[in-house]
């Protein structure tokens, strides 16, 4: 028996919403976990894209892969000792780009394997595993559900999420430059501590945005997309990010322009389709610092996760 799903690429933090924020967009992966009939046989995990060369990226392919981490911890969750299994990843969603990759192979390997088993865990079960080995839950969680999803991790492991409309005629256009950043070194940069200043900066304007975003207020949605918390200390492995957000920010159109995650990505909300200066843009500041850039301006990906 195997199972595969569909699920979105994501943009987490949104500017202030660090750790807490993640949006779907409708860039896939599909992960297929088929179930090996002789339990003795090793497991197997294949990596395909047709955007870009995997073999770059030096995957693991045996058990400390992230997908495998996430099954074998659904299987400890249920009691059960991990079956032998072929994990099939399909990437079109860049690596190490900001824009979720790692989050959507957990999510999809969780999904497939809870429904192999019977459905034994639930949405919220699956997100708070898929969180353990993430280590954060806003690009899960929107993966998962889809839309715009806020969420928080509990002490005890728990995840709460709460799903909130997008604005259909609020646009992403997803800049993705041609250098990888991974999480882990754009999370080593940041402080263990902010000032109380800052912290409240932030407080401030994530409480702006989800008012904004439900009440459709393209005014306060413009205020409310700033950040003291990681893109201030981010830049520096970000060149030109600052230089893209301060020319982007009095364009008519634009709502506001974030890191994508812990990029190297950026996103700009805009408040229609009409993005051409925009991109041009950003791939003009950029390729002053000799980075190249592809960009899109895309709907929000309003569904999440989907057994295919
Ligand atoms: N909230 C996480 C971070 C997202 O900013 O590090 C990583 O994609």
């Amino acid at each position: 028996m195997k199972v595969s799903v569909r699920v979105p690429a994501t943009s987490a933090n949104l500017g202030p919403g660090f750790d807490c924020f993640g949006l779907a967009l409708p860039v896939y992966n599909t992960i297929t976990i088929e179930e090996l009939v002789d339990p003795n046989e090793e497991i197997q995990i294949n990596v395909f894209s047709d955007e870009f060369d995997v073999t770059e990226f030096h995957i693991p392919t045996d058990k400390t892969n992230i997908v495998y981490s996430a099954v074998d911890l659904l299987f400890t969750y249920i009691g059960q000792s991990p079956q032998s299994m072929r994990i099939n990843i399909y990437s079109d969603i860049p690596l190490a780009s900001g824009f979720g990759s790692s989050a959507a192979v957990i999510a999809g390997g969780l999904i497939a394997t809870n429904e192999l088993l019977g459905s034994p865990a639930d949405t919220d079960t699956l997100i708070a595993i898929g969180t353990e080995i993430e280590g954060h839950p806003d690009n899960l969680a929107a993966a998962v559900l889809g839309g715009f999803v806020l969420s928080s991790q509990e002490s005890d492991g728990s995840v709460t999420t709460r799903k909130i409309p997008w604005p259909e005629e609020w646009k992403i256009t997803m800049c993705h430059p041609d250098f990888e950043l991974p999480t882990k070194i754009s999370r080593s940069v940041l402080p263990e501590m902010v000032s109380l200043k800052d912290a409240a900066y932030n407080a401030r304007r994530t409480a702006m945005m989800v008012d904004a975003i439900i009440n459709k207020d393209e005014t306060l949605f413009k205020l409310a997309m700033q950040d003291k918390l990681h893109q201030p200390y981010r830049t520096k492995l970000v060149p030109g990010l600052d230089e893209i957000i301060k020319n982007l920010h009095h364009k008519d159109n634009v709502l506001g322009t974030a890191l994508s995650g812990a990029g190297p990505g950026i996103i700009v909300v805009t408040k229609d389709a009409n993005t051409d200066e925009i991109r041009n843009i950003v791939a003009d500041t950029w390729a002053r610092y000799s980075v190249n850039v592809s960009t899109k301006t895309v709907n929000v990906e309003a569904d999440g996760a989907k057994i295919l």
